[in-house]
């Protein structure tokens, strides 16, 4: 298969997962599931009450797990596949912590993945950093201890550091294998460094082709990524339902659903 580019940097967010069923962010009012955010996504929420962190983030894992990618999701990972066999260079940036893309795709390599926001999929030791993979539902929806797996939360067989039942402390917080200090969601919260922008940044000044796919443009440092771009020379293409606060930054506007633009806009690359 022949390609028009030599290099491409996709980006997505909230909107490539709305038709799986998983709301996006902009929707509720800045609650997430009747929480304030800065109380369920932010280091200090944490040190206050890290069972309510707990008990949102298993039943995100529990809510993740039932839904699957759609075909924006699919059509994606098979782009990926098929820019591999040809020697293009792509990049898969994500600001979704849903896992939608790894499954899509089978096995992502990390190379070609970047989850600025990190996923639902990890925990991390709050103390040396360590990360887990970790499917567990730790608390029920009553705030209490609970040992529910999100089976579906990932189909890839070749993950490391797979975490079995964690030791907890006396609230029932997942203490790490490690260090035997807590364990965190292994998420990006507000205040702290999103994931690999330096290498994100690297191959955004060097791509000619950036993809925005069903983000709203609002959050930094991924609502720059299409002016950086655009700034290196590279096309610069917003698949979105609606204009984004930051539209000025594309050459091209595709204003629909996902499942129909994005499949329909990869076979024309
Ligand atoms: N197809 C295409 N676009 C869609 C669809 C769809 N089916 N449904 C919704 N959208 C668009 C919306 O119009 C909106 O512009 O997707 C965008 C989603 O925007 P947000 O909810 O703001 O999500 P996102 O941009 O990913 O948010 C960025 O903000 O709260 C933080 O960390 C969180 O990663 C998140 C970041």
């Amino acid at each position: 298969m022949e390609f028009r580019y030599k290099k491409i940097v996709f980006l997505t967010g909230a909107g490539i997962s709305a038709e799986s069923g998983v709301r996006t962010f902009r929707d509720t009012d800045g609650l997430w599931e009747n929480h304030r955010v800065e109380d369920v996504a932010s280091p200090q929420g944490f040190k206050r009450n890290p069972a309510l962190v707990w008990k949102f983030y298993s039943l995100r894992r529990l809510q993740a797990s039932e839904v699957q990618p759609n075909k924006a999701h699919v059509a994606l990972a098979d782009a990926l596949h098929s820019l591999e066999q040809a020697s293009v260079r792509a990049l898969l940036i994500t600001q979704n912590v849903d896992t939608l893309h790894e499954r899509a795709f089978g096995a992502l390599p990390n190379k070609n993945f970047i989850d600025i926001h990190g996923t639902l999929s990890r925990s991390r030791c709050t103390k040396c950093n360590k990360i887990f993979s970790d499917r567990w539902a730790y608390f029920n929806e009553e705030q209490q201890p609970a040992e529910r797996h999100a089976d579906h939360l990932w189909s890839n067989p070749s993950l490391t550091n797979l975490l079995s039942m964690p030791r907890r402390n006396p609230q029932g917080i997942p203490l790490s294998p490690c260090c035997s200090d807590l364990l965190r969601p292994d998420i990006v919260w507000f205040g702290e460094r999103p994931h690999g922008v330096e290498n994100a940044i690297e191959q955004l000044t060097s791509c000619d082709l950036f993809v925005s796919i069903g983000t709203s443009g609002n959050v930094y440092p991924a609502a720059g990524f299409a002016a950086v771009a655009r700034k290196a020379g590279a096309h610069t293409v917003s698949i979105n339902l609606e204009p984004t606060e930051n539209s000025a930054a594309f050459h091209e506007h595709l204003h629909g659903l996902a499942t129909e633009k994005v499949p329909d806009f990869l076979k024309k690359i």
